[in-house]
């Protein structure tokens, strides 16, 4: 694999030569330059936390997929580790795709991919030829494949995303599969030494029938439940869900190893934003469950994508509970808190009916949290202005009371794809953290009952971020603005 891996770091450094930064991420993990997607392999090896990605060196387009890596001592700083996979043999020669990671007695990582050919050898006309792999690492940064295992049954199209865990002294790998009736499946295959897998049975079906396939499972214990978390393809846009060419959402339920899954909810959303999948988590050394998603876009290309050399990024890092109703509450981890550097705290606000207000200029990073006092506000919609660029530009983000819901609204983001999302937020409660990156925005509802986000692409100059209300007054009890700093070790 070396020497494909040496051709991949070249690829990337050319890019990187030609990267644009006016959308590149300063406190979300991107590669260098290039297209990423998925998180893969994420945990924690060698006092560090390990990120590998799915990358490809070459162009800021989806091609044959290597794992890129970054890591962190502490996830605030992270540092750029060299290209850890490559297609190099047999079973991963159109692509190392998705998967996940633990660590052996040996303390030695062990990696569980797919390995992805198409069948014709050109374009998946024909179909995709997928088999789970195994490589392994002592210092995570360079591997050595083992091969396969687990083959592929004759005929199947869709066979991928390996997410292995250890319960006691058993592994446990799930996947997603297509059925013979072309049905979205996850599949439970369990090993007694990490290298010889069994299948166990098909842990779930999704019952939507239009859904084909359910990449990147996930399943992870939190409190006495367990959560599922798939990516189902197929599904139909249904009001405010569903929207994305490409959705993420999960299932809470009873499982213990040798039992099947019950399911105690109906599937949802984990995020209502335009760019959100793949999510994987891990458990981190004091026992925090951590999340991390993909943000980007595999059907309209993102701007960033079409210019800038570089595409996709990855969501901040999300702790995960489950609330009394079982639904998945997603905060960010509280060291994100040291990446302020600067705070402007509004104190109580009282905006009155159409005001507008200026919070910050010349903002390219930032935290603003904002409290919406309803039974104090007659506002039809209150909220923020991101983005907002001296030709008239913006990105709104906020609470309509008409639908009950907190929104993005890229209509006039300045680039990029357009559209609005939603999440519903009808308690009576409206407690927003919004974090603005270059070129994205991540907004927490009522602290984590329910996120939103999505991609944006501002217009040219500087940027700022404004308060505004629509046909009515707002009381906001607390307002607070923070500028961020970069997650960089250096600055390449
Ligand atoms: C999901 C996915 C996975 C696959 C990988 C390929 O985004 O399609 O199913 O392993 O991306 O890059």
């Amino acid at each position: 694999m070396d020497q494909q891996l040496a051709r991949a770091e070249q690829g990337v450094r050319e890019l990187r030569a030609t990267r644009n930064d006016r959308w590149y991420p300063k406190f979300h993990i991107a590669a260098r330059a290039g297209w990423i997607n998925d998180p893969n392999g994420l945990c924690h090896f060698n006092d560090r936390y390990q990120v590998y990605f799915q990358h490809h060196p070459y162009s800021s387009d989806w091609g044959p997929m290597h794992w890129g890596h970054v890591s962190s001592a502490d996830l605030v700083t992270w540092r750029r580790e060299p290209i850890a996979m490559a297609p190099s043999v047999a079973e991963d020669r159109d692509g190392v795709f998705s998967g996940s990671a633990v660590v052996s007695d040996e303390h030695e990582l062990l990696v569980y991919f797919t390995g992805h050919r198409w069948r014709n050898g050109v374009d998946e006309d024909d179909g995709n030829l997928q088999v789970q792999c195994l490589a392994v690492s002592k210092d995570g940064i360079t591997f050595e494949k083992q091969g396969t295992v687990v083959e592929c049954p004759d005929g199947l199209m869709h066979f991928r995303d390996p997410k292995v865990w250890r319960t006691g002294d058993r592994g446990y790998m799930i996947f997603g599969a297509c059925s013979p009736d072309n049905r979205g499946e996850v599949w439970l295959y369990t090993s007694d030494d990490m290298r010889d897998w069994t299948f166990d049975r098909v842990l779930y079906r999704d019952p939507d029938p239009h859904t084909f396939m359910l990449e990147c499972p996930d399943l992870f214990p939190l409190g006495d439940k367990w959560v599922l978390t798939y990516c189902p393809m197929g599904r139909r846009p249904k009001k405010y869900r569903a929207r994305n060419r490409h959705n993420a959402g999960y299932v809470v339920g009873t499982w213990s190893p040798g039992e099947e899954f019950r399911p105690l909810t109906e599937y949802r959303p984990i995020d209502w934003g335009a760019n959100y999948y793949a999510p994987q988590s891990f458990q981190a050394p004091d026992g925090r469950r951590l999340m991390l998603a993909w943000m980007g876009s595999f059907g309209i290309p993102a701007a960033s994508q079409l210019t800038d050399g570089w595409s996709g990024q990855m969501t901040v890092h999300r702790e995960l509970t489950l609330g009394d109703d079982n639904r998945l509450i997603a905060v960010p981890i509280a060291e994100l808190t040291q990446l302020r550097t600067a705070t402007h705290d509004f104190g109580l606000v009282a905006m009155g009916p159409n005001e507008t207000r200026t919070l910050a200029e010349n903002v390219d990073a930032a935290e603003v949290e904002i409290d919406i006092d309803l039974a104090g506000s007659t506002a039809e919609r209150v909220g923020l202005a991101i983005n907002k660029t001296p030709d008239g530009h913006e990105t709104l983000v906020g609470y309509d009371d008409l639908a009950r819901r907190v929104f993005v609204d890229r209509r006039n983001s300045g680039h990029g794809n357009r559209g609005y999302r939603a999440a519903p937020c009808s308690s009576g409660r409206v407690k927003l953290r919004v974090l603005v990156d270059r070129g994205s925005v991540e907004v927490f509802v009522n602290d984590g009952a329910e996120t939103v986000s999505s991609l944006i692409f501002a217009a040219d100059g500087p940027r700022s971020i404004e308060l505004y209300t629509e046909c009515g007054d707002a009381t906001i009890p607390r307002l607070v603005v923070h500028r961020l700093g970069s997650i960089w070790e250096d600055a390449r």
